[in-house]
């Protein structure tokens, strides 16, 4: 298993180009099974996560070609000849969940096996059930998968969601697309991926009013047809290598930053002292002086502040001036980057869905394990600023989500380097 090995060396600067959206891009790859006409998706990621995407969909029968140095991907699924998406590719990503609204609606029925356990949460899909069910499906588990049918076509229909759940909402808005007569989503989630997601849908012929909002209203239509659609920036991507410059020291520019997809996140930085100033070409991002200055947390749905960068903020809060508090609100088992920040110095405290971080001088470099993908960066990102050599075990986890992470952050002048089979 291959470890990345990171050694603090001083102030970075330069430019880190930030790539497509993973989570953008699971919810756009299953959208081609709406339709028989090819869907393209430009600006793509390369990522293994959107490896095991496409294996999923050939597995269903659909043709899927990564192009331009995997950038673009050409999909089609004319001939969908496979109705189930099975556990040993399912196991390997929750998100491949997400087969299952679009399956239902093009086909009227799609056997989908349960994702299982997660690090970070229990996280059951009661909500995507609910919801499929109001537009008339009828789902029963079996044997560790969910049959769901609807012999007659799904239906439209008006629902609330007990939470606004990001997969809940796009597997509904994707089933809603082909069913008859009109969905009102309320309380749906309002992430730019979802937003990112009704575009492409739009593109392709549906009726989607809403999205962003907490009430997204479908108008079903009969078919929808082809498209090319761009994939929004990473905002989490972003996000992290905002923290970079603020943790090593430094000035840096993230090309295609936008500030709007990461509001709440760029008021904490300028609350703890960090300069963010938009550019023709996306953001720069510096430290204003010293130490930047604790600042607490609470993570919360869009446009709350992102969970997604909780554990990268717990990185930058190790250092700080002060205490901080942060309060992990989405999942129940988020904090297993904590005793391994300790591992290098930091002094946290969590108790239950709360860490209280006591900011510290500096952190030393340690031999450290990946748990989970945004534990496994904050490590990344503790070490930049660590005397010493930081050991990041199972990075596996990183190239779930993070594209090319060593050539980018070696550009702008940091020491990372792989180490293959540790
Ligand atoms: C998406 O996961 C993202 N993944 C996650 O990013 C992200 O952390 C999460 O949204 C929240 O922003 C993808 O988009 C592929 P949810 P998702 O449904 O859709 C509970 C990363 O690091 N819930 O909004 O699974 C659930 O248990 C990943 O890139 C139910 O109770 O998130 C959780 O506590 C990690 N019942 C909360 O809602 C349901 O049916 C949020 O889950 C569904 C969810």
């Amino acid at each position: 298993m291959d470890s990345i090995l990171v050694k603090g060396n001083g102030p970075l600067n330069g430019e880190i180009p930030i790539a497509g959206a993973k989570n953008a891009c699971l919810t756009l790859m299953p959208a081609t099974l709406l339709s028989e006409e090819p869907l393209t998706l430009t600006n793509a990621p390369r990522l293994s996560d959107i490896k095991t995407m496409t294996q999923l969909l050939q597995s269903l029968g659909s043709e899927v070609s990564a192009l331009s140095d995997g950038q673009v991907l050409a999909m089609s699924s004319h001939n969908i000849d496979n109705h189930v998406a099975d556990y040993e590719i399912v196991r390997k990503m929750r998100a491949s969940n997400l087969v299952l609204g679009p399956m239902l609606a093009r086909l009227g029925h799609a056997v989908v096996s349960l994702p299982g356990g997660c690090a970070i949460g229990a996280r059951p899909m009661d909500l995507h059930i609910y919801g499929l069910e109001k537009l008339g499906a009828e789902i029963e588990l079996k044997d560790g998968y969910l049959h769901a049918k609807a012999p007659r076509g799904l239906k439209g229909a008006e629902m609330e969601l007990r939470f606004a759940s990001v997969g809940a909402t796009e597997n509904i808005l994707m089933a809603a697309t082909l069913a008859k007569g009109t969905t009102v989503i309320n309380n749906a989630a309002r992430e730019p991926e979802i937003v990112d997601l009704a575009d492409c849908l739009r593109a392709m012929g549906a009726q989607i009013e809403g999205d962003g909002s907490p009430t997204i209203v479908v108008q079903g239509v009969d078919r929808l047809k082809g498209a090319t659609h761009p994939v929004v920036t990473d905002r989490i991507e972003l996000g992290t290598y905002m923290l970079a410059p603020v943790i090593a020291g430094g000035e840096v520019e993230l090309l295609g930053g936008r500030i709007d997809l990461i509001g709440a996140f760029c008021e904490k930085l300028d609350a703890a002292g960090v300069s963010i100033e938009e550019t023709a070409r996306g953001l720069k991002v510096a430290r204003k002086n010293g130490r930047v200055k604790a600042v607490d947390v609470v993570t919360a749905p869009f446009p709350g502040f992102p969970t997604d960068l909780q554990a990268q903020m717990m990185a930058l809060m190790c250092t700080a001036e002060g205490t901080s508090v942060l309060e992990e609100k989405i999942f129940e088992n988020r904090f297993m980057h904590a005793p391994e920040l300790g591992r290098m110095g930091a002094n946290i405290e969590v108790s239950g869905g709360t860490a209280t971080v006591h900011g510290v001088e500096k952190l030393k470099g340690a031999p450290v394990m990946a748990t989970d993908l945004r534990a496994s960066v904050s490590l990344i990102l503790a070490g930049l600023a660590a005397e010493g050599e930081t050991l990041v075990n199972r990075v596996y986890h990183l190239d779930r989500g993070y594209e090319r992470l060593v050539r980018k952050l070696t550009g702008v002048g940091a020491l990372v380097e792989r180490v293959t089979g540790t």
